[in-house]
């Protein structure tokens, strides 16, 4: 069987609780794309001292292996900052473009979450959901999950980072963070995670109901 859960939207607004808890659910393979971003994002760095070269983040994209997936420090500000840097480059996404799209329609189904799997990487996606929240609720979250690896974090700083992150995320030329026309808005600023989780299931039941017609 091929299903494929697009679940798109900005940082912090609930996208990986929410294809975490759908995967389970439905016994689904889960690909949270935004890793593949980052490790660009932090293993360039590296390689350039600090600094983002355009042509060595299209080489490592080009050569990711699984243990970059793995690397523990993908969570921190700093490989999100680089992972919004180098996903700019036309280049970097198309070298990520065809392990998604394979994963998106592998057997016994699928969920992904990013920010153009709806529309990008799998527009004929059974289920696509648009995953949001205020910009002061997503940076909350972030710092309260960040501060405890993290004394000097502030929540303005935190707030600052979400606010560069969407603006370089929905005004880049290539792939831009938009909700898919036929996307369904899921906005969690007053929805608790088990609400939403409950909403995207009863969503993708239905579809899945309608397939069996
Ligand atoms: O989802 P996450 O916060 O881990 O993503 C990190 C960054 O990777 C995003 O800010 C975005 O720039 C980039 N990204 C992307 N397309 C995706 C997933 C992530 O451009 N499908």
């Amino acid at each position: 069987m091929k299903f494929t859960v697009a679940i798109d939207g900005p940082a912090a607004a609930g996208k990986g609780t929410i294809s975490k808890a759908i995967a389970e659910v439905f016994g689904f393979g889960h690909l949270d794309s935004g890793l593949l971003y980052r490790a660009v994002g932090i293993k360039t760095l590296e390689h350039g001292n600090g600094i983002l070269d355009p042509v060595a983040a299209e080489d490592i994209a080009k050569h990711l292996t699984p243990e970059d997936l793995r690397r523990d420090d993908l969570r921190t500000g700093l490989a999100a900052r680089a992972a919004s840097k180098v996903a700019v480059l036309p280049n970097v996404r198309g070298a990520l473009l065809e392990f998604q799209r394979i994963f998106a329609r592998r057997d016994g189904g699928a969920v992904i979450d990013g920010r153009d799997i709806g529309t990008v990487i799998c527009p004929e996606a059974e289920v696509k959901l648009f995953v949001t929240a205020s910009a002061e609720i997503r940076a909350r979250r972030r710092f309260e999950e960040l501060k405890q690896t993290n004394a000097d974090l502030t929540l303005d700083s935190v707030l600052n980072d979400v606010r560069a992150r969407d603006k370089r995320d929905s005004e880049r030329e290539m792939s831009p963070m938009v909700p898919a026309e036929d996307a369904v808005l899921l906005d969690t600023s007053e929805l608790s995670i088990d609400a939403a989780v409950a909403k995207a299931v009863a969503i993708i039941n239905e579809r899945l109901e309608q397939g069996r017609d």
